[in-house]
């Protein structure tokens, strides 16, 4: 099982280097300074053997609650690095009271999708053309239940 931590500054080089080999165009070193210092977000990394192979941040406003940020490198995919990722956001968010949990995602990515489809999460609308290279957002949602929680 991967170990769940805070994200602190000292991760940013490793962070970084999982987000540019995930994304065309990932977040920036600032991007993810700004997220850290943020009162609302609240920025994680999972471990695997010490090392860190993931990461994902979360934003709580009242009830409803957003995936910002999630990726594993790509070196440390299908070990199950994702779905904890995935549990840890839906106990933290409602545990700060969130009865819903949002997040868009590229079209292109079917790990991705299926990631969330495998949590309960359904497609709430499209945004086309909104990424590089004319790739949709899904709007994805997931409404969360106490109960729920630690169920997967
Ligand atoms: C999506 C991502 C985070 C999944 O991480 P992971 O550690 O490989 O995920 P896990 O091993 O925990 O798999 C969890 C579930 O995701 C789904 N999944 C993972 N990889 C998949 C793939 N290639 N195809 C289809 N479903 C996939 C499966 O439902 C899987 O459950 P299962 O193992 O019981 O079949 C990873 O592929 C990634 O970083 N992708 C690039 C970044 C990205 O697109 N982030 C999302 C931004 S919105």
């Amino acid at each position: 099982m991967p170990c769940i931590r805070p994200m602190t500054e000292a991760d940013l080089a490793v962070v970084l280097a999982i987000e540019q080999a995930c994304f065309p165009r990932g977040w920036s070193c600032t991007h993810f300074l700004a997220e850290l210092a943020s009162e609302r977000a609240t920025c994680v990394v999972a471990e695997q053997d010490g090392q860190v192979a993931g990461y994902l941040c979360l934003t709580v406003l009242l009830d409803e609650a957003e995936i910002l940020n999630v990726a594993v490198d790509p070196s440390s995919r299908r070990c199950g690095i994702g779905n904890a990722l995935l549990q840890w956001a839906c106990d933290q968010a409602v545990r700060q009271g969130a009865k819903v949990l949002r997040l868009e995602v590229r079209a292109s990515s079917a790990p991705a999708i299926g990631l969330y489809q495998r949590w309960g999460f359904r497609q709430t609308g499209l945004r086309r053309a909104y990424y590089e290279d004319n790739i949709d957002a899904v709007l994805m949602d997931k409404k969360l239940m106490e109960e729920d929680v630690d169920a997967v």
